[in-house]
């Protein structure tokens, strides 16, 4: 009798070995197999790129592409340094009685001596990387601030996000073709001619932000800006413009 049961065992200790080792090995894979989504899900989340992507002390005036500032950003970085305990004898932030008779001059004045510089207070307040509308935009924020009603100029697009910026092909086109073309399209003046390869290579070798901030400024016969009234942004994309067509 007991040959027998022995005999009829052995098969099924062997079946019932064989569930058991299957079982384990499923729970096993399918552990594994969980965890290591679990694993690539925390790691790919755009907040954890994000957050290892962003540079170490990185603040909200930085978190702006230049030129897209806004008059509070722009004044926290960079014009708090004198303003806001009123250094040198500038105009303290907030304070009215300090601010009053200058705001009379009104806006374009104040504009203008924050930008060229005006006795100790520096050009740009000493930040030359500033876009013109940066610094318009803090004599706003902080004209405001003393008791003034002026309009911050806009910051550019939605959101001030980077794509907000002019585009060359459609907004730098078109100040092209109603400014700059009417030098640089017959070579006036000894303007480098539109699209003339050999006119723009010597002057491309430092780069394209080389002729921008020179452009931007003037070069003898080529005026402040080409003569053109808007935005640095602006400008830059006609700047853009122009030097694609010579690439
Ligand atoms: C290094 C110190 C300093 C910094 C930085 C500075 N300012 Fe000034 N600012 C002055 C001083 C000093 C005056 C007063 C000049 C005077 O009237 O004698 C002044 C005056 C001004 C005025 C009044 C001009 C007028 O016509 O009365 C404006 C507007 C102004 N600053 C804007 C700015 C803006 C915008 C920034 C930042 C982008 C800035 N300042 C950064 C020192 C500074
Ligand atoms: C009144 C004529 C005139 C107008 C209008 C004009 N330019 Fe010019 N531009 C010139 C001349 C002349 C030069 C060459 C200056 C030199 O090198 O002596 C020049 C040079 C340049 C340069 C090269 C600067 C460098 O570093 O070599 C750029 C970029 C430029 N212009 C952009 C523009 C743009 C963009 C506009 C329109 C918004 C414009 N210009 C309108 C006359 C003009």
């Amino acid at each position: 009798m007991s040959n027998e049961n022995q005999a009829a065992s052995a098969p099924l200790k062997a079946v019932v070995g064989i569930i058991v080792f299957l079982a384990v090995a499923i729970y096993l894979l399918a552990k594994l197999a969980t965890s290591g989504f679990q694993i690539d899900a925390q790691v790919m989340t755009k907040e954890a790129v994000a957050s290892r992507l962003k540079p170490a002390g990185s603040s909200v005036a930085s978190d702006a592409p230049p030129g897209q500032r806004t008059g509070e950003q722009v004044y926290t970085a960079v014009c708090l340094s004198c303003h806001g305990t009123g250094l040198a004898g500038s105009p303290k932030f907030g304070d009215a009685g300090a601010w009053g008779a200058r705001i009379a001059q009104g806006f374009d004045t104040l504009s203008k001596h924050a930008l060229e510089g005006f006795k100790a207070m520096p050009a740009k307040g000493g930040s030359p990387d500033l876009s013109d509308d940066e610094v318009k935009r803090a004599v706003a924020y902080m004209g405001n601030a003393g008791g003034a009603k002026f309009t911050e100029p806009a910051v550019g697009g939605a959101a001030g996000g980077a794509a907000a910026l002019p585009d060359p092909d459609t907004v730098g086109k078109k100040i092209y073709e109603s400014i700059c073309v009417a030098c640089h399209a017959s070579g006036a003046a000894g303007a480098p001619k539109f699209g003339d390869k050999a006119a723009w290579a010597p002057r491309l070798k430092d780069g394209v932000d080389a002729v921008f901030n020179n452009a931007k400024k003037g070069l003898n016969a080529m005026p402040p800006k080409g003569g053109y009234t808007g935005s640095d942004e602006e400008f830059h994309a006609a700047v853009i413009y122009l030097t694609n067509a010579a690439k």
